[in-house]
Parts: structure tokens; C-alpha cells; sequence
């Protein structure tokens, strides 16, 4: 195996330099159909290369971007085009857009990007529970109590608000990024590393979510906005003093999922994710049930495993420990087991660096198959429209919180808390 110190050792001036003499840069105006001219001209001689489109706008631009690429006959059967996140606002948008991009693309030409699948941390999920045998008999609902995920973030949305405006964080964050998540943590074993087979096993999951009935929809959903508040000894403004104008935009979101199937029935996953809220934090919590007796007189703790994949990637597994000495009863102690190499043996590859490079190596193992693209937003929007018809009120809280009290009293009514640091 090789050992990287750090990305210096790793730099080469003359590999760089190669390779920025192949970088061209032509403008286009994708609004204005005659600048694709300039790419027609960058690639006239080139026909039948390899050619990779990155899509990095709102997908409302879709289809006018590959109906100019069409008409430019830029695109080839050896072209791939990248679509970002999120495809559409809902459902029916989301098919709208694929089916016109089906239109100039095979559905095998096309990946749909989700940057958190190029995260090392969350591909090791892969390997964390199907390359221990350890963790195999105790992934289930019989010996986890509930699994735990956070992704919050100090910004706000920065300059973004106009766009970050029509979405929100149950559309920018939920419907990819933590329900991708939930699908690694949550899917049975897929029969090899196929992409299509890891995409079908994560499909079941998103098709076995139970639907949050109105009725429960106050107690399993939390939405809300921040007002002005401190961070890092900062002060920040609120949402709407970024918009400087009104709007019922959630940009923090907590939800209680089950999935319905043998392995989770009635096993709650718990997931928050937010702007401007205390630090940024992207972890995992897998809480075990507790031993069925215990001989010791002190309590002992239920293990937790803790996947961490920012500020530090790493991996906990806290068990419980005697604490060494000479007292007649014997006394207990949590101790933390890291799991991980020490990072400064590891060269910290970027999300994006993986999947561009997965792109051009034609791999669309980390990318999202449309049908997975549907089951979660199919299953987001009952949650929107709920929120649109008011049923769980928005709340607000204070920037550099970690959100409205609502969301730690979701856990304490099932007596669980949240993990924090
Ligand atoms: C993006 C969202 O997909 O993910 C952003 O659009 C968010 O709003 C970002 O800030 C978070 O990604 P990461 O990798 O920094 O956790």
C-alpha cells in the first residue's frame, strides 16, 4: 500500500504543468444559443473523443443546455453529461427535467451527481459493514436502538439565498445528500460492487420509508429559519435580513424516518441538518440497545459507534471498560476505541476529485439512477406539501444554535438525545 505524508509531497510541478496546458477555456452563454459556436469550434477536430458535460447550474437550464449542445452536434454516443443536485423541486418537475435530458442522452449516459457519495467516510460505510463480520448479525433492529445523522453547517446560504430561496434545506440537503445516507447505512447487502446492484439495494430502502401520516407530522418533523444570533463570537444576521425579504424557506430540517421492512421495522432514524447553526458538524451516530442484564452495580453504557466525516474523519466505537485499580467493587468506565489510520498517513481526496475521476472512468456506482431520484422525492414532497398546508408550524431559531428546542424534545419524548460534542 502506498503511504501518503501530505498533498505537498504529492505535488509535481512538471505533471501540473502538463496538465494545465490542457485546459482550454471558451465562454458560452447558455441563454444565448449562437456562443455555443465557440465550443463547436474548440471541438470540431475531436468527433468521436470522449466527451464529459458538467451541468453545474439550476436544472431548470437542463434541457436549453443540451438542446444547444444538440444543435451544435456536440453531442456524441461516447458523450456523459453530470447533472448536479437537486433535479426539479418535486416529483413531477424532477421527471419533467430527466425526460427531456433522456432526450439528447441515454439514461446510461447520464450521472447524477451527489457529492457526499464521493466523501471517502461514507463509501467506507460499504466497507465498514459488509468487510466486518463483527457488525453483520448486529445491523438490525433487534441490536440498534435508533442510528442518528447530522450535517449542519456554520454559513448561512451566502450568495446563494435567491437560489437557496426556492428550495430549502428539505430540498437541498434531505432529498440527496441524508437520504443517500440513510440508504448506505439502512440497505441489505448487495450481491457484488456492481453499480446497478449497490443502486437496487438502495432503491428498496427509499421504497420501504414509511410515509409520515399527517397525523404524526408535528411530532416527526421539525422546519425552521434562523434570526440573527453569534457565531464564533461573531454576530450574524437572520435569514431574512440576507434575503432582505419575507419568506417561509426552511433552512433547517429534523425528521423522525422508519423503514419498513425485517431488518429496520420500527427503528427510528433521526436526522437534522441546518445553516448557521453552531459549528459544522457531519457525523453518525449508530446507538446500540443496552446488554439485556447487567451484573455490574454501576450503569453501563449502551456501545455507540461514531462515524465522523467532518471536521475529522474517523470512527469510534465506544464500548465499556474497567477501570483499572483495586476497588472491591468493580467499576466501569466508557471508553472510545478509534478505529481509524492515523489521517496524517492518509491523503484526503475531495468528494468531487472521486466522482470526476469516476466520470471519466465511465463508473456510475457513486452517481444517482433516476429511479432512486424519484422514490426520494416522492417521498420528500408528502413531507412539503404538509409543511405548505402548515400541518408542523415553522419555527425559528437563533444562529449558532443547534436549532429549535423542538428538535431535542423529537428525541426526549422517545427518552433518546442527541449526540453533541
Ligand atoms: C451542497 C448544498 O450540496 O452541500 C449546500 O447545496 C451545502 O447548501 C453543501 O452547503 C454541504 O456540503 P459539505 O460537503 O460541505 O458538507
Amino acid at each position: 500500500m502506498k503511504i501518503f505524508l501530505n498533498s505537498e509531497e504529492l505535488f509535481d510541478e512538471e505533471k501540473s504543468k502538463k496538465f494545465e496546458d490542457l485546459i482550454k477555456y471558451c465562454h458560452i452563454d447558455f441563454k444565448e444559443e449562437k456562443t455555443f459556436k465557440n465550443l463547436e469550434n474548440l471541438l470540431k477536430n475531436n468527433q468521436n473523443e470522449e466527451r464529459i458535460f458538467y451541468f453545474s447550474t439550476s436544472s431548470d437550464f437542463y434541457e436549453t443546455i443540451c438542446k444547444s449542445l444538440n444543435d451544435y452536434k456536440l453531442i456524441s454516443e461516447n458523450s456523459r453529461v453530470v447533472l448536479e443536485k437537486p433535479i426539479g423541486k418535486d416529483l413531477d418537475s424532477s421527471k419533467e427535467i430527466n425526460e427531456k435530458v433522456l432526450g439528447y442522452f441515454k439514461e446510461e449516459q447520464i450521472y447524477r451527481i451527489d457529492h457526499y457519495l464521493g466523501k471517502d467516510t461514507v463509501q467506507n460505510l460499504l466497507a465498514l459493514r459488509f468487510s466486518n463480520k463483527m457488525f453483520v448479525p448486529l445491523w438490525d433492529a433487534n441490536n440498534i436502538d435508533h442510528i442518528q445523522i447530522t450535517l449542519s453547517e456554520s454559513v448561512g446560504v451566502e450568495s446563494r439565498w435567491e437560489f437557496y430561496n426556492e428550495y430549502g434545506a428539505m430540498r437541498d440537503m434531505v432529498q440527496n445528500h441524508l437520504m443517500q445516507l440513510v440508504c448506505l447505512l439502512a440497505m441489505e447487502p448487495p450481491h457484488s460492487l456492481d453499480p446497478n446492484a449497490i443502486r437496487d439495494e438502495k432503491l428498496k430502502v427509499l421504497n420501504s420509508l414509511r410515509n409520515i401520516e399527517e397525523k404524526d407530522m408535528k411530532d416527526h418533523t421539525v422546519r425552521a429559519q434562523y434570526v440573527a444570533g453569534t457565531i464564533d463570537g461573531k454576530e450574524v444576521q437572520g435569514y431574512l435580513d440576507d434575503g432582505k425579504s419575507t419568506s417561509d424557506t426552511e433552512t433547517f430540517v429534523a425528521l423522525k424516518i422508519f423503514i419498513d421492512n425485517f431488518r429496520w421495522s420500527n427503528t427510528p432514524f433521526y436526522i437534522r441538518t441546518g445553516k448557521r447553526m453552531s459549528s459544522k458538524n457531519s457525523e453518525i451516530v449508530i446507538q446500540f440497545k443496552s446488554i439485556p442484564y447487567s451484573i455490574f452495580d454501576n450503569y453501563t453504557m449502551p456501545n455507540k459507534l461514531v462515524i465522523s466525516f467532518y471536521p475529522d474523519e474517523s470512527i469510534t466505537l465506544n464500548l465499556m471498560h474497567k477501570i483499572p485499580g483495586l476497588d472491591e467493587k468493580m467499576k466501569l468506565q466508557e471508553v472510545s476505541l478509534e478505529l481509524n489510520p492515523p489521517r496524517s498517513f492518509v491523503r484526503k481526496n475531495e468528494a468531487y476529485e472521486r466522482l470526476l475521476l469516476d466520470v471519466i472512468r465511465a463508473n456510475p456506482t457513486l452517481y444517482m439512477r433516476l429511479d432512486e431520484v424519484k422514490a426520494a422525492w416522492k417521498w420528500t414532497d408528502k413531507i412539503i406539501s404538509a409543511w405548505q398546508n402548515n400541518i408542523t408550524p415553522m419555527e425559528t431559531y437563533k444562529a449558532g444554535t443547534n436549532g429549535p428546542n423542538s428538535v431535542v424534545s423529537m428525541m426526549a419524548k422517545d427518552g433518546r438525545v442527541w449526540h453533541e460534542h
